[in-house]
């Protein structure tokens, strides 16, 4: 967070005292660095003299936050009814096969990739589908996963 502290300090003093304030603020925050770090959770906690709980009250309520960095592509795999039934979780077991993503993990080391869950992504009738940032690919199959990754890889 160093060298993004004057960064963040010229956004604080522009919602200083401001009524509803703190979403426009923690988006804002968040634009710096792709996501709130803990440290930068807790600068905004005590320069804006709001609790930490209600920080983190709204930073988990809203989708829109992220705690966590995020990788250079985002891949949302969908798991909704239509791509359920069409092997959705034969895709996800692709997807992290061919990501090598550790247990539990959503983002690849490199810090190339982070896969996500989502309920429908809105074209259930190319079921299974997923979309790599803003690309959809649909009827797939799970052989077809490495070769759609290849095209995100540098
Ligand atoms: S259920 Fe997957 S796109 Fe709708």
């Amino acid at each position: 967070m160093e060298h993004d502290i004057s960064k963040l300090d010229a956004i604080l003093s522009a919602y200083q005292g401001k009524k509803g304030a703190l979403i426009p603020l923690l988006q804002e925050a968040q634009a710096l660095e792709g996501y709130l770090s803990r440290p930068v959770l807790k600068y905004i906690s005590e320069k804006m003299n709001v609790s930490a709980a209600e920080i983190y009250g709204v930073v988990t309520f809203y989708s829109m936050f992220r705690l966590e960095p995020q990788g250079k592509h985002i891949i949302r795999v969908c798991k909704g009814t239509a791509c359920h039934v069409s092997d959705a979780d034969g895709i996800k077991d692709a997807l992290i096969e061919t990501l090598k993503l550790a247990p539990g993990a959503v983002t690849t080391s490199d810090m190339k990739f982070t896969l996500m869950e989502v309920a429908c992504l809105g074209c259930c009738s190319l079921a299974p589908v997923i979309m790599v940032d803003d690309q959809t690919f649909g009827k797939l199959t799970p052989e077809a996963i490495p070769g759609i990754l290849d095209k995100f890889r540098f």
